[in-house]
């Protein structure tokens, strides 16, 4: 049996920004698919690459950014080499992102029933007296208490969660087959952060629509995603099922992002951090491996070159010497309990 074709497939994708202080080579080597409904979790360090990456999948790159080289196919359709309004076209259409901050991404001077029209109008030709009625629909979907009355709000009015609630009906709109979320969720209370994820997974699930969540937080990822994507420093190093990344990570790195990430009901004495920095993307001698300068597994092999990563394959990974299973214990038992401090200590 064939596999089925991705809904976006991103192949020998590569970035660079040309700066004042030299050329940041900003994503190299990125191969990934989506498939339909599915959700996939993009997870890195801040300034791995994760927003390059899905800006420059919808086509609203920084002017400074140059592609040097790969792929982006969405239905048919290379979108890094698409004209601006296919693009146009697609945007809100197809494909749709929510940003970390809806405060900043919303029209502050118009009602947010407007601006959900507005939407509805440009794209999906919904006709004008149905206008209203569809606006109202689409903030109930998204848990608006009091719609008809919310339809009339301006941004400000609402608080940071319910903002984040109209971006996401005005994502929905259109019922795209694709939507990009990039940490929709940084910044709101945990409490709200729940709610907010709930709701992409359940409107996600009804519409059989694919997602692309971006986050630092790889509990957060494991706790809604599929499949994730592991990027370090603009190279994805590790694809796989959640189940099976925690299980038996293989890359070095995203060993290390587990134990470095707090399980929801774990002792947090027992977390470790990540020995070593990103590397600055402007050096013009990044390894092939931008991960073997904090690897301790690092052999001559990781500074010649760099294995492909296989964006088809199940479980795939970017390392010459990957972990076997069961050598990347997350967190020892062990050390969990020497964590715990003795009682009236
Ligand atoms: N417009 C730009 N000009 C130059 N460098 C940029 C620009 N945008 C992002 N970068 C660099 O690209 C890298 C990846 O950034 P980003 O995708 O924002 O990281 P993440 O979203 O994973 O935190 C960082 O080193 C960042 O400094
Ligand atoms: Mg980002």
């Amino acid at each position: 049996m064939n596999a089925p074709i991705p809904l976006l497939e991103v192949r020998d994708f590569g970035l660079e920004f040309r700066t004042r202080s030299g050329t940041v080579h900003a994503l190299a080597d990125i191969n990934l698919a989506i498939h339909k409904g599915e959700t996939v979790g993009l997870v890195g360090e801040s300034g791995s690459g994760k927003s390059v990456l899905s800006y420059a999948i919808l086509g609203i790159s920084d002017r400074a950014a140059r592609v040097t080289g790969g792929t982006a196919v969405f239905g048919g359709l290379d979108l890094l080499q698409a004209r601006e309004s296919e693009l146009a076209d697609i945007r809100g259409r197809e494909v749709s992102m929510i940003f970390q901050n809806p405060r900043t991404a919303l029209n502050p001077i118009r009602k947010i029933g407007r601006q959900i029209e507005d939407v509805l109008k440009r794209h999906a030709a919904v006709p004008g007296i149905a206008l209203k009625s569809r606006a109202i629909e689409a903030l109930r979907e998204v848990n608006i208490p009091d719609p008809e009355r919310r339809y009339h709000a301006y941004p400000f009015e609402l608080s940071g969660g319910m903002c984040q609630r109209v971006m996401i009906a005005l994502a929905l709109a259109c019922k795209p087959a694709l939507l990009v979320a990039d940490e929709p969720t940084t910044g709101l209370d945990v409490t709200t952060q729940a709610g907010i994820m709930d709701l992409i997974k359940g409107l996600a699930a009804a519409h059989q629509m694919a997602t692309l969540f971006i986050t630092h937080d790889l509990g957060l990822a494991a706790d809604y995603c599929d499949r994730i994507v592991v990027m370090h420093a603009g190279h994805v190093v590790e694809s796989a099922p959640v189940a099976q990344l925690f299980a038996a990570p293989r890359h070095p790195y995203t060993a290390q992002l587990i134990r470095a990430t707090p399980a929801r009901d774990s002792l947090l004495g027992a977390l470790s951090s990540i020995p070593g920095n990103l590397p600055d993307l402007r050096r013009e001698d990044l390894p092939p491996c931008r991960f073997s300068e904090r690897c301790l597994n690092v052999t001559a092999q990781c500074c010649e070159s760099l294995p492909r990563i296989d964006a088809d394959a199940t479980h795939a990974v970017a390392c010459w010497h990957p972990l076997l299973a069961g050598e990347a214990q997350p967190v020892a038992k062990a050390q969990v309990e020497s964590a715990i401090p003795e009682a009236g200590a």
